[in-house]
């Protein structure tokens, strides 16, 4: 036994054997009263991280910005937003992570900056200006219109009036949000630097904002419309999107960055991509052997499924098209949430969420957590007057807005949750007084518990890292699958069924969903909802 849960994938990098946990800092632990979280909050709960069983934390943006987007609006790429805490800070945290074996990713926001940087600042001031081309500018189209019907994310047009000059800037965000020019070299190679300067302070990687987006046609040509688009779609997929997003030259840039990351050798800082495209073009983020470019893109196929549509059924033709898509060698990446979307136990209820954390470690692949899943946090309600993100609200059309999976962290049944000793920025969950990280400490089949044995789980046998993947025929409702490596070799059951449900297998249960049968040795049977873990007899 004792030499099974001993780890022997040494020769696997830290990012395909760790899971990665994102935290959103403005509401995941403030340290001064200020109601904003803030990177001394978070040092102070880096030994929460290390209980959980997490490797590395991903951080959003926490750089200078004017927060029209929350941080997502850089004006300084270099430095740490005074809200935020300091450079020395960062310096700290990522000493104190390194010295618990945590790692840290930062986010890479390339393809926009704030209109408030510098570079920006300068480029709108002329048409002759040195840094004119950092960004995308045309000329008006007739009778002063945009130029071609392009939109942004954030609803209207992707285009907005510079009236002193006389031209229009591109923005697939915000209009405060301009788009950066990656036809130009200069771009390109400061960028480059932004990524040395954070390697050099300790980061441990890059999540690359809007991936996908990086680079636009060269003729600008209008977009058709979107023959599949319906009342209650976003404005901007009016449109399909051939000439904005996942250009090829998008892939070029991406090989860049990746060039810098490989001149670290042994430290092996990754690469992670936002892209938001199907299988097939996806997996085109991973760039090829001679020229790679994403250690992994999110798979983001778990967050868009639809929840009446989270059966076993579904979920196996899923996974099995992923793997499909992949060409041999390339690292899955999957996600149940992040701070774009509702959360996972709010989309699929809590039992449907703990069958889904259990799919999300131990699928092969490297997890991402987003802060808060793991208690079985949901989405705050949104009072439409008090909205914050403006930016979200306008782009779902106002049916919903992204401060609902950004409330703050619930940490214990003190007032604002232990988050923060002001008046937080965003309204804690009315929950917090049950569904919090001390209570659920407590409580041996809480989801907290569950999540953190799935973690320790999946660290300490490498069958569920990187043994082989089967998925096991079976009964109808129940989406089975084995992990093997070696002698070891491991059942998932998910019933998505409310009927019980009884497997031609045997083996010991090491986990079930409510927590309450470890041990348990014989036939397989599972609950209704209920998702087992066993290992099989060898
Ligand atoms: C990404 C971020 C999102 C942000 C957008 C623009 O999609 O996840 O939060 O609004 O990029 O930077
Ligand atoms: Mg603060």
């Amino acid at each position: 036994m004792a030499e099974e849960t001993n780890f022997r994938a040494p020769e696997l990098p830290w990012w395909q054997r760790e899971a990665l946990y994102e935290v959103y800092p403005r509401s995941f632990q403030d340290s001064d009263g200020d109601g904003v979280g803030d990177l001394p909050g978070l040092l102070q709960r880096l030994d929460y991280l290390a209980w959980l069983g997490v490797g590395a934390v991903w951080i959003t943006p926490f750089y200078p910005s004017p927060n029209r987007d929350f941080g997502y609006d850089v004006s300084d790429y270099c430095a740490v937003d005074p809200s935020m805490g300091t450079l020395a800070d960062f310096h700290r945290l990522a000493e104190e992570a390194h010295r618990r074996g945590l790692r840290v990713v930062v986010d890479l926001v390339a393809n926009h900056t704030s209109s408030d940087h510098p570079w920006f600042v300068e480029s709108r001031k002329s048409r002759h200006s040195p840094r004119r081309d950092w960004y995308v500018w045309r000329d008006p189209g007739p009778r002063g219109s945009p130029p071609n019907n392009w939109l942004s994310f954030f609803g209207g047009p992707a285009w907005t009036l510079d009236p002193e000059t006389g031209q229009y800037y591109l923005h697939q965000f915000l209009p405060e949000q301009p788009d950066l020019n990656y036809r130009n070299p200069e771009v390109v190679r400061a960028m480059e630097d932004v990524i040395r300067f954070w390697l050099d302070r300790g980061a441990d990687g890059f999540r690359v904002d809007a991936a996908w987006l990086l680079v636009e046609d060269e003729h600008f040509r209008d977009e058709p419309p979107n023959p599949a688009w319906r009342p209650g779609m976003r404005e901007r997929d009016r449109l399909l999107h051939p000439y904005t997003e996942d250009h090829p030259d998008t892939h070029r840039v991406l090989r860049r960055f990746r060039a810098v990351l490989e001149e670290c050798g042994d430290r092996q800082p990754v690469l992670i991509g936002e892209v938001y495209l199907p299988f097939a073009q996806l997996v085109r983020y991973y760039g090829t052997r001679e020229e790679p470019e994403c250690h992994f893109p999110f798979n983001f196929a778990l967050v868009d499924l639809p929840a009446d549509r989270w059966s076993a059924a579904e979920l196996g033709a899923l996974v099995e098209a992923y793997d499909a898509a992949r060409a041999t060698g390339a690292w899955p990446g999957w996600v149940l949430g992040n701070h774009d979307r509702p959360r996972v136990a709010t989309r699929l209820g809590e039992d449907g969420s703990r069958l889904a954390h259990v799919l999300l470690l131990t699928l092969p692949g490297t997890p991402t957590l987003y802060y808060g899943d793991e208690l079985g946090m949901v989405d705050g309600a949104v009072d439409p007057h008090r909205v914050r993100d403006q930016a979200g609200f306008r782009e779902w059309g106002g049916r919903w807005c992204r401060d609902a999976a950004r409330t703050p962290m619930q940490w214990d049944a003190s007032p604002h949750a232990g988050f923060t000793t002001g008046e937080p920025w965003l309204p804690v969950h009315p929950d917090f007084p049950e569904r919090n990280v001390t209570a659920q400490e407590k409580d041996p089949r809480s989801f907290l518990h569950l999540v953190r044995r799935l973690l320790w789980l999946r660290r300490s046998h490498p069958a569920l890292v990187a043994g082989e993947f089967v998925l096991v025929e079976g009964e109808a409702g129940v989406l089975a699958y084995r992990r093997q490596q070696g002698r070891q070799a491991w059942l998932v059951a998910l019933n998505f069924s409310t009927r019980p449900v009884r497997l031609a297998a045997e083996g010991e249960v090491v986990l079930s969903t409510h927590l309450d049968r470890e041990g348990f040795e014989g036939n397989v049977e599972l609950r209704p909802r209920e998702g087992l873990v066993v290992r099989l007899r060898p």
